[in-house]
């Protein structure tokens, strides 16, 4: 059984974009322990949607909790539903977060996100100009983006790229950071696999590390079964291990990360 299940209170439950909700909770204690890139599992109240759904940290002002989510199932559809006063439950904080310790002050920061995985940029961007580094934030969308102005209030200069040149620069985040010769002292990503391996792959390249926070499909969401596992080289002793994304993540050093294990 799970430990740390709260109730929480909608207080807002907007579309924001196509298929992409905004949704704030009130939750008092549990809030203020959260950090960014940490997750909150959301039970839905449909008790034939047994699992959990994983949904990162967007935003924490005070009590009130900010998640952005994609509707793309059944889950996510009833959480599409859900509006003012009604009440939730959930576990959290989940996960490890993103490491601030590697940067600091006067240093700078890109931080680089595709679709869904822009969420928890906002508040890792918000805790990074809080400490007095410079941030650049990369966001990437197959076509419409999201939290663009958030992102610039928190402090971070802003690139765009869409797979349908739709909004700002025409292809992936990638190549727009290629093309603009976005470098800096620190490096955190969220978004789909193949992104976040060809980002591993570019930074790399410039003798850089990077953390990123990995979006697997999970299962209980807090350590029980092995659901969510990806495959790390060991630094040290440079061994294959298995680790759990829902406990010993969701975020990874890029250059521990086996893409291309079974
Ligand atoms: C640590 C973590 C943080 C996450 N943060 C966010 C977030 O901030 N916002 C957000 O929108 N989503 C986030 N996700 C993904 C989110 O958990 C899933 O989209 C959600 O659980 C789908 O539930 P569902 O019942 O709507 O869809 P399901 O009916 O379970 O699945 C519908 C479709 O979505 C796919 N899918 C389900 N889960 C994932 C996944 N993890 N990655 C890729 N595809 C998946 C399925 O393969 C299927 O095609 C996160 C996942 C993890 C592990
Ligand atoms: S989802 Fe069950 S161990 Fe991670």
């Amino acid at each position: 059984m799970e430990k740390y299940r709260v109730e929480a209170r909608v207080l807002s439950n907007e579309c924001i974009a196509k298929d992409v909700y905004q949704m704030t909770l009130e939750c008092v204690d549990a809030a203020l322990s959260a950090k960014c890139g940490q997750f909150v599992n959301l039970y839905m109240k449909n008790e034939s949607l047994l699992l959990p759904r994983p949904i990162s940290i967007c935003w924490i002002d005070g009590a009130k909790l900010t998640l952005v989510y994609g509707m793309v199932g059944k889950g996510t559809e009833e959480l599409s539903t859900y509006g003012f006063g009604d009440l939730l439950q959930m576990s959290m904080p989940r996960g490890n977060g993103y490491d601030l310790e590697v940067v600091k002050e006067g240093q700078s920061a890109l931080v680089i996100g595709g679709g869904i995985g822009v969420p928890p940029l906002l508040e890792l961007t918000y805790a990074l100009t809080q400490k007095g580094i410079k941030v650049t934030a990369v966001i990437g969308f197959q076509e419409e983006p999201f939290l663009m102005k958030p992102l610039i209030k928190a402090g971070a200069d802003l690139y765009v790229a869409t797979d349908s040149g739709t909004s700002g620069f025409h292809g992936n985040v990638v190549d727009l950071m290629e093309q603009e010769k976005l470098t800096a002292d620190a490096y955190f990503a969220c978004g789909p696999k193949p992104m976040l391996n060809a980002l591993t792959n570019f930074v790399l390249q410039q003798k850089k590390d990077i953390q990123i926070s990995m979006e697997e499909r999970m299962g209980c969401g807090y350590g029980a079964c092995v659901g969510c596992v990806c495959t790390i080289r060991d630094k040290e002793s440079g061994l294959e291990v298995r680790k759990k994304v829902c406990k010993d993540g969701p975020v990874f050093w890029g250059s521990e990360v086996v893409w291309d294990a079974k």
